[in-house]
């Protein structure tokens, strides 16, 4: 994807960040559908993952205190902070949309996770993190959005420590090779793996 590209979708992100912020309806909606109303009201995700997807997630990145992760293509940092919030590990979410990153930062510090959380601009194709420096990666219903997942899948192998577990939820459609649920569907599907990527 081009710089251009790019840019064009984190600002169309951006904008729904925005509007979501200022209406606790979109927020509502997100939470109520995904089961999330007994989290804290902070968790305000722009995704599919219900509280069960979360539980699970949580269960296979295998953290604890003290390790760290990345969340890529993290939104407004809520689910990344839950799973911080839930580990006691440290988190930087990754996203290219500085609407998101500046949100996920505030929420952070509502949280009071902002010494153990931090973010920052980037993408599936250059997160810009340095070689082998994570122990976990989650990503929740967004690497469709990389324009080469076997290259996203590759930067992402680069980021994470050898036996690293990848967490991901995603969407998939027809013309989508790597990640395609069913050939035959036609349609949009989401994808819960049943076991963690492990490196
Ligand atoms: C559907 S939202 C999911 C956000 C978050 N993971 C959540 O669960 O709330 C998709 C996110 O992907 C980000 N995104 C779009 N294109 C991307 C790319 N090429 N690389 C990384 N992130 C991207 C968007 O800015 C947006 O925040």
């Amino acid at each position: 994807m081009s710089q251009d590209n790019l840019q064009k979708e984190a600002d169309s992100f951006g904008d729904f960040y925005r509007a979501q912020s200022s209406s606790p309806t979109i927020q509502q909606i997100f939470r109520v559908a995904n089961g999330l109303e007994t989290l804290s009201e902070e968790i305000t995700p722009y995704s599919f993952v219900t509280l069960s997807d979360l539980e699970k997630i949580c269960h296979w990145l295998n953290l604890t205190p003290g390790q760290s992760f990345v969340d890529l293509a993290c939104g407004n940092g809520s689910l990344g902070l839950w799973l911080a919030g839930q580990t006691g590990a440290r988190l930087t979410g990754l996203d290219p949309s500085s609407t998101a990153i500046a949100m996920a930062q505030a929420k952070a510090r509502r949280l009071g996770l902002a010494t153990n959380a931090r973010f920052v601009a980037g993408s599936f194709a250059d997160t810009t993190l340095p070689n082998e420096s994570f122990d976990a990666a989650s990503s929740t219903d967004a690497i469709w959005l990389a324009a080469d997942q076997q290259a996203a899948l590759g930067e992402i192998a680069r980021i994470l420590r050898r036996g690293a577990r990848f967490v991901f939820t995603s969407c998939s459609t027809l013309d989508n090779a790597l990640l395609k649920p069913d050939p035959s569907s036609g349609c949009e599907e989401r994808i819960v793996f049943d076991d963690p990527f492990v490196l």
